[in-house]
């Protein structure tokens, strides 16, 4: 692996405390960065090396740590002291990186810092020559929401392409870097017995859920200006979807994975907006208890406006109008404050096509279900049909778990995969444009009813598994929600 040079904008920020400084410990103390690799924090405060240093020492006092690495690790860290907003202080920037340091020319721009400023900066970036790639590759990092609809996601890929080419930005999306994301692409296309399967002759409909027992966590500026479907379902279930019905692509390089999933999304079938009612459920959480907790509503929750109407929940009925799935109905759903924190793909496949056994209609033996927890267990397991004990030829349900299903103390965070795959230029994880504009063009009739249709949100307890308005999407009656293992 190549030398590299991390420069952080946003480095005192909660995104770069949280996740990005510990994965990267967690790099090099698995041996993963090499000795040239060096991260730069940019921020405002008046900092030398020392005080940064101090506060990252800080930082990784509450993780498991050892000495030498974290010494190790602790002296890759500069400080460039700078406003996002000061012209002076890219200039600077470019000094400290390209001037008589020895940091490494190959240089990754990660933006841990408000969307609002990812336009401004990079167009900084450029006009201080920071962008070209002179002497070493530049790579800019940026994290959703890519936008707040189609239109302001293309303005911003407008500001960004002035400056950085396609090829040099990385768009994260987290989901992408956890492993039981990407054990749906291994369990659909190292399994020859799934893929005669894996189609609208067998599948009767396919649910992606993810439910969050937390509340907005502090995160309410944000999130009432973004709600759940922008928040998780235009970003991560869509993800999640394209990887569950795509076609197998020639290879796993990144062009030929990202062309197939953006096959999905373009032809997912488009919701008009007189059917936005038929296709999609808004609410927001009331008061409730969590493990016999008892929480308040949405609306009681710091900085919620008072007349708030954002979802905290949203479901969504899709079709993917091609000929694998033509018909089959895609129910993606997610909530926040619901009875349990988890995220699951359950596949129901349809029922034989006729009954023997003892019960007496066809709709009343179990379909079998293929069910793929992503958090926080991981499993893989089917339900199958068996004979039950006994005289009669009855059947009952029997669970195949085709992988560990259990907490995995070992599962690496999302976020190490993906740095390092910026540092080995492997864009598979990462969401190409067209991706995120097919994906906006999928939400956006949903999110201009539900947003001139303001003055009704369903509510639904806090600890439930939302709303029962819900149900209004299936198809039939004996389709359910499948909520936890
Ligand atoms: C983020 C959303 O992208 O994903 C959060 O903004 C959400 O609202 C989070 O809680 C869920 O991801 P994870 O990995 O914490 O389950």
């Amino acid at each position: 692996m190549e030398d590299c040079t991390y420069v952080i904008f946003g480095a005192t920020g909660n995104l770069s405390r949280i996740k990005l400084i510990p994965a990267l410990y967690h790099l090099d103390a698995a041996g993963r960065l090499t000795d040239g690799m060096k991260v730069v924090g940019f921020g405002r405060r008046d900092w030398d090396d020392g005080a940064w240093r101090s506060q990252v020492r800080g930082w990784l006092a509450e993780k498991q740590t050892e000495a030498d690495v974290l010494e190790r690790f602790l002296a890759r860290f500069h400080f460039c002291q700078g406003d996002l907003a000061d012209e002076a202080a890219y200039p600077a920037l470019r000094e400290m990186l390209l001037g008589e340091n020895d940091f490494s020319h190959n240089i990754v721009f990660y933006m841990a810092i408000r969307p609002a400023e990812f336009g401004k900066v990079s167009r900084k970036l450029g006009e201080c020559g920071l962008a070209g790639e002179k002497g070493g590759w530049r790579r800019l990092v940026i994290e959703k929401p890519f936008g707040y609809d189609l239109e302001s996601a293309e303005s911003l890929n407008h500001s960004l392409s002035r400056d950085f080419r396609e090829s040099q930005i990385y768009r994260i999306d987290h989901y992408l870097g956890k492993g039981t994301v990407q054990n749906v692409l291994v369990f659909r296309f190292a399994n020859l017995m799934l893929e005669p399967l894996w189609n609208r002759n067998y599948i009767d409909h396919v649910q992606i859920t993810h439910s969050e027992s937390l509340g907005t966590e502090g995160r309410a500026g944000y999130y009432d200006g973004a709600g759940a479907l922008r928040d998780m379902i235009q970003s991560h279930l869509l993800q999640v979807l394209t990887l569950v019905a795509m076609e197998p692509p020639a290879n796993l390089d990144a062009e030929s994975l990202r062309d197939e999933k953006v096959k999905v999304l373009r032809s997912i079938r488009p919701i008009p907006q007189s059917a936005v009612n038929a296709h999609a459920v808004r609410a927001q959480y009331t008061a409730g208890k969590i493990n016999g907790e008892k929480v308040p509503g949405y609306l009681d929750e710091p900085d919620v406006p008072e007349h708030s109407v954002t979802e905290t929940y949203a479901a969504l009925k899709l079709f993917i109008d091609n000929w694998r799935w033509r018909n089959v109905p895609f129910f993606l759903r997610t909530g926040k404050r619901m009875a349990k924190g988890n995220s699951m793909v359950a596949i129901r496949f349809k029922h034989p096509p006729q009954q023997l056994f003892r019960e007496t209609q066809i709709e009343q033996l179990e379909p079998n279900w293929i069910l793929m927890n992503l958090q926080p267990n991981e499993c893989i397991r089917m339900e199958m049909q068996v004979k039950q004990n006994g005289l009669e030829m009855r059947t009952e349900t029997t669970r195949l778990d085709a992988s560990y299903c259990g907490i995995n103390p070992d599962q690496l965070d999302a976020y190490e995969a993906l740095l390092l795959d910026v540092i080995e230029g492997d864009h598979s994880l990462f969401l190409r444009y067209d991706e995120v504009s097919w994906a906006w063009k999928v939400v956006d009739p949903i999110l201009k009813v539900w947003s001139v249709e303001r003055d009704y949100i369903t509510g639904y307890n806090a600890g439930s598994w939302g709303p029962p308005e819900a149900d209004r999407l299936f198809l039939r009656q004996d389709q359910y929600w499948r909520n936890t293992l």
